[in-house]
């Protein structure tokens, strides 16, 4: 359903079906994108949501895997924790336990964050400028993801947008590294700029502890410092929410569950 904001709200059963709504999407998107230009970008989001998502898309046995061109794929990652790419909560690591486990993606293909650098500002001045070469010597313009996944915090932060920090008033940088009071910890995250220039972004959220906040940021006052997700709409791409029941539990405006 394409609400009168323009945004895509996907009201499914239950996250089996999250994942499945999920993988067509990246299945679609990556056919098209390698049909026009030869190649397809993807920001692909941490956290606990899109595993099951992963490991559907690379799931030898499914439905998904046959169809994606992988040697075209090029994987990039919306934020990473600061921490060593084996690290338990590495969003990398996440990625290659699930994905990279099964698709075959060619390594070079595989564009990680360098988390594990002392120095975090460093390593997203250099993700900024891998991004930024990447783009333009295929592309020869500002880098335009071709997907975007996102989750959503309960706080509502997306990416590693966390609420009330200066990540959020970022207008110039690509990628930025802070310090994130509530975690106690340094993040590297994408900026809103770049995510709203993708050409699909796509949030992924699930469970009724998502359904308070999912509320506030598809109905409530528009307050990004508060609620990041609210800063991501994109200027020419689709904005997509793809959700489940217990996610929509509290939505009071028009829906179309799909079945
Ligand atoms: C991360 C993610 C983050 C995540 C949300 C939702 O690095 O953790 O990028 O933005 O998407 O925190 O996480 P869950 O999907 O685990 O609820």
């Amino acid at each position: 359903m394409i609400s009168s904001t323009g945004r895509e709200l996907q009201i499914v059963a239950d996250v089996e079906e999250l994942n499945r709504a999920a993988a067509r999407e990246f299945v679609h998107r990556a056919e098209k994108a390698v049909q026009a230009k030869g190649f397809f970008a993807a920001a692909l989001s941490g956290g606990s949501t899109p595993r099951g998502v992963y490991s559907l898309l690379g799931s030898e046995g499914g439905s998904f895997r046959a169809r994606v061109p992988w040697d075209r794929v090029h994987l990039f990652w919306g934020d990473e924790r600061h921490v060593p790419p084996d690290h338990p909560e590495s969003n990398y690591r996440m990625v290659r336990e699930t994905l990279l486990a099964t698709a075959p993606v060619p390594p070079e293909n595989v564009h990680r964050i360098e988390a594990e650098r002392p120095d975090a500002d460093g390593a997203a001045e250099d993700y900024e400028r891998l991004l930024r070469e990447f783009f333009q010597s295929r592309e020869g313009r500002w880098p335009q993801f071709d997907l975007v996944l996102l989750g959503m915090g309960s706080d509502g932060h997306t990416a590693s947008l966390f609420p009330h920090t200066i990540a959020l008033d970022e207008t110039e940088h690509l990628v930025v590294a802070h310090y994130v009071n509530a975690l106690g910890a340094h993040r590297i995250t994408l900026t809103a700029p770049v995510i709203n220039r993708a050409a699909n972004v796509i949030f992924l959220v699930s469970g009724e502890s998502k359904a308070s906040v999912l509320r506030e940021v598809l109905e409530g006052e528009y307050e990004p410092q508060r609620l990041p997700s609210q800063l991501i709409r994109p200027s020419q791409g689709r904005l997509v929410f793809i959700v489940d029941r217990a996610a929509a539990g509290q939505l009071t405006g028009p829906r179309s569950d799909e079945s």
